[in-house]
Parts: structure tokens; sequence; C-alpha cells
């Protein structure tokens, strides 16, 4: 039986008069993905941000690897093999594509020489290699997204949430990426992943969440959850049929 690397239990957070997430519960085990769906401000990116320490959650539990990390510091819990990306990239602009994967991996290996090794293999696998001298802020959407994902590798993550990596990318790109990331967890890394792109999410994910108001509406395998009444009205509702999972 697989051990949950995650367990989330009864999460919440409001902003003002706005509940975010509301009472949220579920599990990601060791070296599963698992998709977290859901139309525009369902409250996804702030699930990452109360995970990742960005954030405290106003009522709730967060454990990891069996320890409790509710309310610890996005450094301890990224320490602990916890890495997150940004639905909104931001790389250091100014600095290289391999300095920025570096710094990365500083956290775990002090010696810079062995850093920057690592970072060297991580932009390799990422396919970002002929890139790495040039400064981040050269880069194209699709290459930083990348970038976000080597920078998050590079603190060599037990589990990595994903923020929306394939928001805006073209169809080649987006299939690259979605190899990537089955890549990625075949080293043993478990993913949590927001995703719009579908077909991607329906195709990588063996397990579902999905949300909608903040609150858990269906949870399950892809093709349940697909034809399930409430997620397809929850989707409807937002005027973007595309976006549906059915
Ligand atoms: N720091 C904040 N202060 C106030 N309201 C916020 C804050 N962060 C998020 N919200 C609100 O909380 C709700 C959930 O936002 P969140 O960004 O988590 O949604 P999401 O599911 O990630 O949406 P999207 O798919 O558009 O990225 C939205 O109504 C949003 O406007
Ligand atoms: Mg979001």
């Amino acid at each position: 039986m697989a051990r949950p690397v995650l367990e989330v239990r009864g999460l919440s957070k409001h902003f003002g008069g706005l509940e975010a997430v509301k009472d949220l519960s579920f599990d990601v085990d060791e070296g599963q993905i698992v998709g977290l769906i859901g139309p525009n401000g369902a409250g996804k990116t702030t699930v990452f941000a109360m995970l990742s320490g960005f954030l405290r959650p106003d009522a709730g539990e967060v454990g990891f690897r069996g320890c409790a990390i509710t309310g610890l510091p996005p450094h301890r819990v990224n320490a602990l093999g916890l890495a997150r990306t940004f639905q909104i990239v931001r790389p250091f602009l100014h600095l290289s594509v391999l300095r920025n994967v570096t710094v990365g991996a500083l956290g775990r290996q002090p010696r810079p020489r062995e850093a920057e090794r690592q970072a060297t293999a991580i932009l390799e696998e990422v396919g970002l290699a002929t890139k790495r001298e040039q400064p981040a802020g050269s880069l194209t959407l699709a290459e930083r997204k990348r970038l976000e994902l080597a920078r998050a590798l590079a603190t060599q993550p037990v589990l990595l949430l994903l923020d929306e990596v394939m928001a805006g990318l073209g169809a080649a790109e987006t299939e690259r990426i979605v190899e990537l990331v089955r890549r990625i967890n075949r080293r043993g890394i478990a993913i949590l992943l927001i995703e719009h792109v579908m077909r991607a999410v329906m195709s990588l994910s063996e397990r579902l969440v999905v949300l909608n108001y903040g609150e858990r509406i269906a949870e399950g395998r892809p093709e349940a959850v697909a034809g399930d009444p409430r997620v397809i009205e929850a989707y409807l509702g937002e005027g973007d049929a595309g976006a549906a999972p059915a």
C-alpha cells in the first residue's frame, strides 16, 4: 500500500468576507500524480500557498512525510522536501539561467561547484542547457516555465507543486511539458498539479481533486470525475466549455 506523502485536513482560508478555501481535505500518496482542478478563482493557488508556507491557514492541518508542517515558513517546508512553482513565474531576471537554478541547489548543497554541477544537470533534463549563460529575462514564456520547474527541482523535492506550468503554451510545447512531468515523476517525485489544460491533467493524473468556490466538490479517478454532474456544472458556469473536463 502506498503511503501518503501529503495529508491535508480541514484546510481553510478567508480574505475578508471571501472564503477562498473551505474545510479542504485530501492526500497525495508517495510517487503519485494528483491533479487539483477547478474554475478560475476556485482557490487552487491559495491551497498551494498554504501547503508551501507562504500563507498561514485559518484552520486545518498539513502533514508532510509524517510531520506537521502547518505554519512553518517556506524555507523550512522546502528543506523538508516540498517545492512549488509559481503561477506568475518570477526568476531573477538579470541573473543567468544557470545562476537561477544554482541558487535553488545551494539550499541543499553549500559547495558552489557542486551546486552548479547539479544545476547544469537539471538544465539538461528540462531542455534549457543551451540557454544556461543567458539572462533569465531573455527567455520566452515556455522557457521561463521550464526554468521555474528547474528551480524547484534543484531543491531536490519529494513532492513538487506545479501551478499552471502549461498555461499559455502551444500544443507542441504543452506535449513536451507533459512528457517532462512524467519523466520527473518516474524519478519517484510525487506531483500535485494545478492545470487548466484538461487533456494534459487528465492524462497525467492518477486522481483529481476538484475545487469550486473553495470547496472540494469531487475527488477520484479522472474518468469518474469528468462525468460527475457537479463538476460539469461548475465548469459550465464559467462560460468556458472548452475548459471542462468532459
Ligand atoms: N491575497 C489575496 N487577497 C484577497 N483575495 C485573494 C488573495 N488571493 C486570492 N484571493 C481571492 O481568493 C479566491 C481564490 O483565488 P486563487 O488565486 O486561489 O484561485 P485559483 O483557483 O488559483 O484561480 P486561477 O485558476 O484563476 O488561478 C479568488 O476570489 C481571489 O480573488
Ligand atoms: Mg491560480
